[in-house]
């Protein structure tokens, strides 16, 4: 069975640690604020202390900017490139790939690419439709925006729960999708009756006096549409056939509210918690016209000229007076010589590179594990799910192998548009990776019919498939690092080994987000600009 979300014990893990960081009274009220029991606690702090580097930093210490190698041009990469170059270091660029951004890839009509298994495809996506393949969503709180608003990336919002977007669990006997908004009702409705009713009876007389049991149950009244015997008995939250209109038109409430025990045996109220993550509620944002916005801008301000692609790295040596790092370019090998490196690229690809950094560098990068991710963007004649299901944006949620169903989040009354068919990980993502791209679409397909019907499959003009375990120099969409990226085994990465640094959104603790690269990047440039100032 497909996992319910996007790694929800380590989401959850990540909440409860920030939970535990922030102070257990404080974080309690701040649940109980929710629930509207308790005062609201402060807000968090947005920005995480960043001082940005500056030319003139030099002109008090005397000293001059260092020479710099920066290997790997993802967001990481491309960002300490960016930063260092504010303060005038002179930095080259390494990426192994024929463009930069890493992860960050949005396919278009005539990209190519050609995954490890050897299948080649070239996008064939009509003018201004697009496919974001890795990062796809950013929240309100994240850095990235800010290298949006910097940069002058513009951004537009990026529908991450749709309360008109389906569920489907066909494991658990649905034989058809039903609505967000009427799961949720349903689920919410029934729980909140079952709590007011235990709460009614006393099962709470321990744990709340009859003043806060009291508080407890109009909340839950309201909160789960209860009527006066504290049940829940459906209403206009679920939906309607007919929708109210003009006087004579009150409506038609969607029929048969299923009993507590049908709700609960749907399995739907596993997709609920989704929302509430830190890193998943909305609004959430997106780059309009693609998430590679981004690095094509980091890119420009970085300067083209610094960066050389196509340059697959094959040895990194300290020689304790510099860095020299050589690669592999058109059939020729090639050496850069630099005062410092930062390496950029991912773990897994590093722990492949000869280097002379010891064995604490790599047992620490051999210890961090690539995870598997994949999605296929179908591209259709026709909005079909606006026309005929009245869904604008949203994820539709299965238990199916494609995992997540994205409807796109812009383009709205367009003539075509790109739905990504799958978003899978793990071993769904590794499975699609084995199949021709034509199975995969045949599959994520068959899977897409049978929540919303045929023209899943008969307005289909075109797709394209990207599997990040199988995509050369990358080979994971994200990583597993044991213990969390300050465990004492990872001290090696996270401070400068000799001369060299190492940056990426797999050494934050925000891992699989630009966020995490983006500050990453930031605590490096720091921790070199502060020695190279004081050296
Ligand atoms: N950050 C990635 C996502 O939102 C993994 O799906």
């Amino acid at each position: 069975m497909a996992d319910a979300q996007y790694r929800s014990g380590d989401s959850r893990r990540a909440f409860l640690r920030k939970v535990g960081v922030s102070g257990g009274a404080g974080a309690m009220f701040a649940t109980m604020g929710a629930l509207g029991l308790a005062p609201s606690a402060q807000a968090a702090q947005r920005e995480e202390p960043f001082r940005g580097l500056r030319a003139g930093d030099f002109s008090v210490s005397g000293r001059g900017a260092a020479k710099v190698v920066v290997v790997g041009g993802g967001i990481a990469g491309l960002t300490t490139a960016y930063e260092l170059g504010k303060a005038g270091y002179d930095c080259t660029v390494l990426e192994a790939r024929g463009r930069t951004g890493g992860r960050n890839f949005t396919v278009r009509g005539g990209d190519s690419t050609t995954d490890l298994y050897g299948n080649k495809q070239t996008a064939r996506f009509s003018d201004g439709q697009y496919m974001n393949c890795g990062p796809a969503r950013i929240a309100q709180w994240m850095v990235t925006l800010d290298y949006c608003r910097e940069l002058g990336v513009p951004i537009e919002v990026f529908t991450n729960v749709n309360a008109d977007a389906y569920l489907y669990n066909e494991s658990a006997g649905m034989t058809k999708p039903v609505r967000y908004r009427t799961a949720k009702a349903d689920v919410y409705g029934y729980v909140s009756e079952l709590l007011a009713k235990a709460t009614d009876k006393g099962a709470l007389d321990k744990e709340l006096t009859s003043d806060d049991q009291e508080k407890l149950v109009d909340f839950l009244k309201d909160w789960g549409a209860l009527g006066d015997k504290l049940t829940y008995e459906g209403g206009e939250r679920r939906g309607y056939t007919t929708v109210p209109a003009a006087a004579g038109t009150p409506g038609a409430l969607l029929g048969d509210v299923p009993s507590a025990s049908e709700v609960f045996a749907s399995g739907v109220g596993r997709y609920f918690s989704f929302e509430f993550g830190f890193d998943q509620a909305m609004l959430m944002f997106q780059p309009v016209g693609g998430m590679d916005q981004i690095p094509k801008a980091l890119t420009k301000a970085v300067g083209a000229h610094r960066i050389r692609t196509g340059a697959v790295v094959k040895k990194i040596s300290d020689t304790g007076r510099g860095v020299s790092v050589t690669y592999a370019q058109d059939g020729r090998t090639r050496v850069v010589e630099a005062d410092y490196c930062v390496a950029a690229l991912p773990p897994n690809i590093l722990a492949k590179v000869p280097h002379n950094l010891g064995s604490g560098v790599q047992s620490a990068l051999e210890a961090i594990t690539p995870s598997s991710a994949a999605k296929i963007g179908l591209e259709y004649r026709s909005r079909w799910w606006e026309l005929d299901h009245g869904i604008y944006g949203g994820i539709t949620e299965t238990d199916q192998d494609v995992t997540h169903i994205w409807h796109p989040s812009h383009g709205f009354h367009g003539e075509r548009g790109v739905v990504v068919g799958y978003y899978n990980y793990g071993d769904d993502a590794d499975s699609y990776a084995k199949l021709t791209p034509k199975a995969r679409e045949a599959r994520a397909v068959a899977a897409g019919v049978k929540i919303y019907g045929e023209k899943y499959r008969s307005e289909l003009a075109t797709s394209f498939s990207h599997h990040w375990r199988q995509t050369p120099h990358l080979e994971a969409a994200w990583h597993d690092t044991p213990g969390g990226p300050d465990d004492p085994r990872y001290k090696p990465l996270n401070e400068p080994t000799g001369r060299v640094y190492f940056a990426g959104d797999w050494l934050s603790y925000t891992d699989a987000w630009q966020h995490g690269a983006f500050t990453s990047a930031r605590k490096a440039v720091t921790a070199l600009h502060t020695r190279v100032l004081s050296s």
